[in-house]
């Protein structure tokens, strides 16, 4: 097995063991406020939870973010999320499926999810950076069929790659190649960061140079990247990319701030993800006008004791989601974006520092 699949192995490994989530620069989710509302005058019966994203029905709006694939042990991890996502009715991306367009043999790691969830939305990933010089458009349709995806993520991780020993750093002419995946590939791309957050002059120039459909805004607060890069190189003795990559640890747009900086720039349909930790965030998320809200490490995490144990932590988070619908008198996910919302904190420094006028991006969320 050669390195990219021994590198996936270990990544999954420092993830269940470590603590690799950023401490000091937080989602800002701790800045967002749904005002109460005391007299909700509705039943929590009522509550409807389903959504549309891109044209695809979800009984909730819940994406288990791309993780996995390229190695036996990701396999069965592969193989539980599926099961689980194709039961609860949500949305997954499956993890880089470099190693599988260079190695025929690890192909099934990544297809064992379109059998586990015929029927689930299921989205596939490349890194950005291999789309320059290493893979072309033929092996991104490939790794597509590999799973019959109904959609492509094309994976930023220019943080996560300068962290990383022997890492891509070669981010020269990203925006072309994502330009000429997207014309030519059927399903939509969908663009993500890997925890580090979207600018919104970036995600102009995605959407309107780039051509991508939908985008993930991966913020900072949650999984770091740079932190699991500085581990790993540490146990292998590296000091110098060790050092190097620990500055990097609390690196990123926060994921309220990228999500409120995205949706201003940019009408296409947002996915919320990075240090999402539960249901109430994901009410936040939803209020600030995400369309999906995305959960990687919990997830790896839950399904690390089993399917049964996923199901069991998605349900709390869903519940929770309710329960905040309910206190702010949501009877849908459209209700719940039109609902009062207080920012206060370091997220209202950013974003007037930034530029964003927050009252008018609440008003404008309102009206759509
Ligand atoms: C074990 C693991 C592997 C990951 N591998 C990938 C990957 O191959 N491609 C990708 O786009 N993102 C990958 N990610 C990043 C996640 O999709 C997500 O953007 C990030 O972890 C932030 O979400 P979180 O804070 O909920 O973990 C991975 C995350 C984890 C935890």
């Amino acid at each position: 097995m050669d390195d990219i699949s021994n590198r996936k192995f270990e990544h999954i490994e420092i993830c269940l063991r470590e603590d690799v989530e950023m401490h000091c620069n937080t989602t800002g989710f701790e800045d967002v406020w749904l005002v109460h509302r005391c007299l909700p005058e509705i039943d929590v019966e009522e509550i409807e939870l389903e959504t549309d994203f891109l044209g695809f029905k979800l009984r909730a709006p819940l994406l288990i973010s791309a993780m996995t694939g390229g190695h036996p042990k990701a396999k069965e991890i592969n193989s539980a999320l599926a099961q689980v996502v194709e039961e609860m009715g949500l949305a997954m991306a499956v993890g880089s499926q470099r190693a599988a367009l260079l190695d025929e043999s690890l192909v099934d790691t990544f297809a064992v999810v379109r059998k586990k969830a015929p029927t689930a939305y299921i989205i596939a990933n490349i890194g950005a950076a291999q789309l320059v010089g290493h893979f072309d458009v033929n092996d991104v349709r490939k790794a597509i069929d590999m799973i019959e995806a109904n959609a492509l993520n094309i994976h930023l991780n220019p943080a996560h790659e300068f962290s990383q020993m022997a890492g891509d750093l070669k981010f020269r002419g990203v925006l072309q190649a994502i330009k000429r995946v997207s014309e030519a590939i059927e399903v939509p791309v969908i663009v993500k960061e890997t925890g580090c957050g979207i600018s919104r002059e970036d995600a102009i120039r995605l959407v309107e140079e780039g051509l991508v459909k939908a985008i993930d805004v991966a913020g900072a607060g949650g999984t770091s990247w740079c932190k699991v890069e500085a581990l790993r190189a540490r146990r292998r003795g590296n000091g110098f990319k060790a050092d190097v990559a620990e500055a990097f640890a609390e690196w990123g747009i926060p994921t309220v701030v990228s999500l409120i900086e995205v949706k201003s720039g940019v009408d296409v349909p947002v996915i919320a993800s990075g240090g999402v930790r539960s249901g109430v965030d994901c009410a936040k998320a939803i209020a600030l006008g995400a369309d999906l809200v995305g959960i990687a490490l919990p997830a790896l995490r839950a399904v690390s004791h089993g399917a049964n144990a996923l199901k069991a932590y998605l349900s709390v988070l869903i519940e929770q989601l309710r329960g905040a619908m309910f206190l702010t008198a949501s009877r849908s996910l459209k209700d719940l974006k039109r609902v009062d919302v207080v920012i206060t904190g370091r997220v209202k420094e950013w974003l007037q520092m930034r530029g964003v006028d927050i009252k008018e991006y609440l008003r404008k969320r309102r009206a759509i």
